[in-house]
């Protein structure tokens, strides 16, 4: 990871891009305080009451479980997560199956794969268990004929755009269509996807007010710090999360700042920056429903429709077919 890992930070800090080193914040690596991002993530949507995304899907699994079909042949799970995910949604979906013989996660996190594919080995040993460990926007080669891939979390949630920015649309419609790739392959399946249709972002906000997300956030700079060794007065205690909340884009940006001047160099690159300056590590896509029906149309899925939605939720699972 560590040469994508020096780009993809040079190109934070000169504001190329914002939102894409996201995936970073649910390693395995230790920091100096001990923690982990996986750990703290799974910390923080276990402890967090008002982080409603991850409960709400799992309420909605009984409404999923009745509308998905039950005759796939290989399940792809895009971005595995922690146990809870594994025990609360994965496993009822796998269970309804009849004719299920692989299982296959794709994520970046090796230790989310490591600890998730073991429970599922241990539980479900009569399926052959496949982990990928790479980025679910290329596409893969997935055992099978009849698929369905998952993009649950919600994952689709976590889109690159920098402060100001539009929505990129365009690029999560090609996204929508890279996994539909995956999950075709030669033959043909579903793709079910969650999203979080919050309307208020004020609402949405206190779902990520507390101190272990303020971990995963800041952690970045930890890791910046252990890995690239800035030269120069780079001080990762001095970075501080700060959300921003863009109602016109549908967006809370999860952006860390410095509360003092930062003049440092990553191997030849030169960054001055000055306090309170905004690079956003995370951005949770908060999408309408009418606007993510349209970007599917426009990934030319079809058969799209809602399979679970309820009045007393913002999450909803669309299903495609692919
Ligand atoms: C928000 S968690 C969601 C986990 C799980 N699906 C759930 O329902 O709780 C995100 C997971 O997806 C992985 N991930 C995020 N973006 C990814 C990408 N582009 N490619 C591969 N894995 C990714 C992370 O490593 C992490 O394990």
């Amino acid at each position: 990871m560590s040469n994508d890992f020096k780009s993809d930070i040079i190109d934070l800090f000169s504001y190329k891009m914002g939102g894409h080193v996201q995936k970073y914040c649910y390693g395995g690596d230790a920091r100096p305080d001990g923690t982990t991002g996986s750990k703290l993530w799974h910390d923080f949507v276990t402890a967090h009451e008002h982080y409603y995304p991850i409960r709400d899907e799992i309420a909605s699994v009984p409404m999923l479980l009745a509308n998905l079909g039950r005759r796939y042949d290989n399940i792809i799970d895009f971005g595995i997560g922690d146990e809870a995910a594994i025990r609360s949604k994965m496993i009822p979906i796998l269970r309804l199956q009849e004719k299920l013989k692989y299982f296959t996660a794709i994520d970046f996190s090796r230790k989310s794969l490591d600890d998730s594919l073991g429970i599922l080995r241990r539980e479900m040993p009569e399926i052959n268990i496949n982990g990928i460990q790479g980025d679910f926007y290329h596409t893969h080669k997935v055992k099978g004929s009849n698929r369905l891939g998952l993009l649950f979390g919600p994952n689709i949630s976590n889109q690159d755009m920098m402060v100001g920015e539009k929505l990129p649309y365009g690029t999560i419609v090609e996204r929508l269509g890279i996994l539909a790739s995956t999950v075709r392959g030669d033959a043909s399946g579903h793709l079910v996807v969650s999203i979080d249709k919050i309307p208020d972002l004020r609402k949405a906000l206190k779902a990520y007010e507390h101190p272990y997300w303020n971990s995963m956030m800041t952690g970045l700079a930890y890791d910046i710090q252990s890995k690239l060794k800035p030269e120069g007065d780079f001080s990762p205690s001095l970075w501080h999360y700060e959300p921003v909340l863009d109602q016109d884009n549908h967006v809370v940006q999860h952006t860390l700042a410095p509360s003092l001047d930062q003049n440092f160099t990553i191997d030849d690159y030169e960054f001055d920056i000055k306090k309170g300056e905004q690079f956003v590590v995370l951005n949770s896509f908060k999408f309408p429903l009418d606007l993510f029906m349209g970007m599917l149309e426009d990934a030319e899925l079809s058969n799209n429709r809602i399979i679970a939605n309820s009045n007393d939720h913002p999450m909803v699972f669309v299903e495609s077919a692919v």
